[in-house]
């Protein structure tokens, strides 16, 4: 995304090509026909050491795959710049018009990092780290929501399709629709929707799943998240389904029904809302690019130098967060090092851990133990100059990652809990030499597409040892056939098709066509 305009003043209305339509002008609040609605946009302000603040890209997936929809249809990317205090004005980025959203010191700390990863995160991934529950929370997670929702509106021409995503911005969907009707709605949930015994713990459950019944279509990463949330539609909201159709009552008057529906008939016959799942994937193609430059593949290779040429390369690559499974997995290694099935030198284990989350207690917690059991593995099997873990506190390059993944004959993905893990078709997509041997949790969203991995429970330290040492000697013969098969999967449904398919959902004229987004996932 190219930057170079940030700061200009563009009016929506002095864009080429977008037209206000015929509606009155009371009625018509922007001017942009489609709208991605999320937590972050897709730059960040950061402040230099000189105290200056630049916009940088943050360039990722979900940018690159909307990019060129968004300007082909007039968009608008309405989200927060990542540091608190008042919202920028909006600026154009390479045709695209980013809206920044203001965050306070205050809705920082209760929205982003207390209601969205001090309550949601957690409950959301299994309760791996207890929710916390706090009143003050919610109302904050309520008025950010209201704040993203009216910026949203003002932004959009009449009829216009609105994106919204992820769990931060669940009650988007509903405060839209109240305040624009004539709106497409859609709302893509990136992380798993949890089973409704683990759901219900939440005090507000009703009003999440009302927020999200305001939008037309609901996507999910996995079919399992799609059953969890149409029993939530029916336990905490009363809603009537059938298949992957929600009936929205009328008038949801906030009572708790009874798992059968009853709602009486007026209010049965309500909206409809479909939900469905539409798998996130990657830039295929970029990261197969990437993966034919010299200069990545020279990189590569000095890798493995640098490291000493080890006959057996292990690579995890995570944020630093509780649900990716560092510490099972670092426990797996230190067992295979204690066994003596995995010896240094020889065999060297790289964990990359970007920061994440760094003011939440149980991220900082987490880091601590890391850092620990990393400290452990060395002190007791690394030789001067030659750590058995090479562990990583940084964010990367995509071109170092690239080159990273390269060099890696074994990558083990073992989260908890993980909506997809974007990781493990990165890794597939740069071996091109259909060589190495991905280790992948069942546990996350990808291990229903990628069946060709060593799949792992990672709670289950013997297994994940068995498989990764199946990892480790696999036959080329095997490994190449396994990762055919992967770069196959990873191949075809990349992120592109996924925007496609999210978008004909919510904009076919079919109002099942949603279906169509299920059955060309199926893995
Ligand atoms: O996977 C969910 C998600 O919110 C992603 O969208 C994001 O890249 C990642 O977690 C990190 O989130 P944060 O915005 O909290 O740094």
């Amino acid at each position: 995304m190219n930057l170079s305009g940030a700061g200009a003043q563009a009016r929506p209305a002095d864009r080429p090509g977008v037209s206000s339509g015929s509606v009155a002008s009371d009625q018509i609040r922007g001017a942009y026909s489609l709208i991605v609605v999320a937590n972050r946009l897709p730059a960040s302000q950061v402040v230099q050491p000189d105290g200056k603040v630049e916009w940088q890209p943050s360039p990722g997936g979900l940018v690159t795959a909307l990019e060129p929809v968004m300007r082909a249809s007039a968009g608008a990317w309405v989200g927060w710049s990542g540091s608190p205090g008042p919202a920028p004005e909006p600026f154009d980025a390479d045709g695209v018009r980013l809206v920044p959203v203001e965050l306070s010191d205050q809705d920082v700390e209760m929205f982003y990092e207390g209601f969205s990863n001090g309550t949601l995160w957690p409950l959301y991934h299994d309760v791996i780290a207890p929710p916390q529950f706090h009143r003050h929370w919610w109302e904050a997670y309520c008025a950010v929501n209201e704040r993203f929702a009216q910026a949203a509106a003002g932004q959009a021409a009449q009829g216009a399709t609105v994106w919204v995503h992820d769990y931060q911005l669940q009650l988007v969907p509903a405060l839209l629709r109240q305040r624009r009707p004539d709106l497409r709605i859609g709302f893509f949930n990136h992380i798993p929707f949890p089973g409704y015994e683990i759901f219900a713990q939440l005090p507000w459950r009703r009003q999440i799943v009302e927020g999200l019944l305001g939008a037309d279509v609901v996507g999910f990463q996995r079919r399992a998240d799609v059953t969890n949330f149409l029993r939530a539609c029916r336990r905490a909201a009363g809603a009537r389904t059938s298949g992957g159709i929600v009936r929205v009552p009328e008038r949801a008057d906030g009572g708790e029904r009874d798992g059968s529906g009853e709602v009486g008939a007026s209010k049965a016959q309500g909206r409809r809302v479909s939900a469905a799942c539409f798998p996130i994937s990657i830039d295929s193609a970029a990261f197969g690019e990437l993966a034919r430059r010299e200069d990545v593949r020279a990189r590569s290779r000095q890798i493995r130098q640098e490291l000493g040429d080890p006959q057996v390369l292990l690579l995890a690559v995570d944020r630093l967060d509780y649900t990716k499974g560092i510490l099972h997995r670092l426990r797996a290694y230190e067992e295979l090092l204690d066994e003596g099935r995995l010896a240094p030198p020889e065999s060297v284990f790289v964990q990359v851990a970007a920061p994440s989350r760094e003011r939440v207690l149980e991220y900082q917690s987490l880091r601590e133990d890391v850092e620990a059991v990393v400290g452990r593995i060395n002190g007791e099997h690394a030789t001067l100059g030659q750590p058995a873990v090479h562990y990583l506190r940084h964010s990367y390059p995509r071109e170092e990652m690239a080159a990273l993944y390269m060099a890696a004959d074994v990558m083990v993905v073992t989260p908890l809990r993980d909506g997809m893990n974007l990781v493990a078709k990165e890794y597939v997509a740069c071996r091109q030499d259909e060589l190495g041997a991905l280790v992948l949790s069942e546990f996350t969203g990808a291990a229903d597409e990628l069946g060709s991995a060593f799949l792992v429970n990672p709670h289950d330290i013997e297994q994940t040892k068995d498989a990764i040492m199946r990892a480790v000697q696999v036959a080329p013969s095997q490994a190449r056939r396994r990762m055919r098969s992967l770069r196959k999967r990873v191949r075809i449904f990349d992120v592109d098709r996924w925007a496609t398919d999210f978008l004909r959902a919510l904009n076919g004229p079919d109002p099942d066509s949603h279906s169509v987004g299920s059955r060309l996932h199926e893995g």
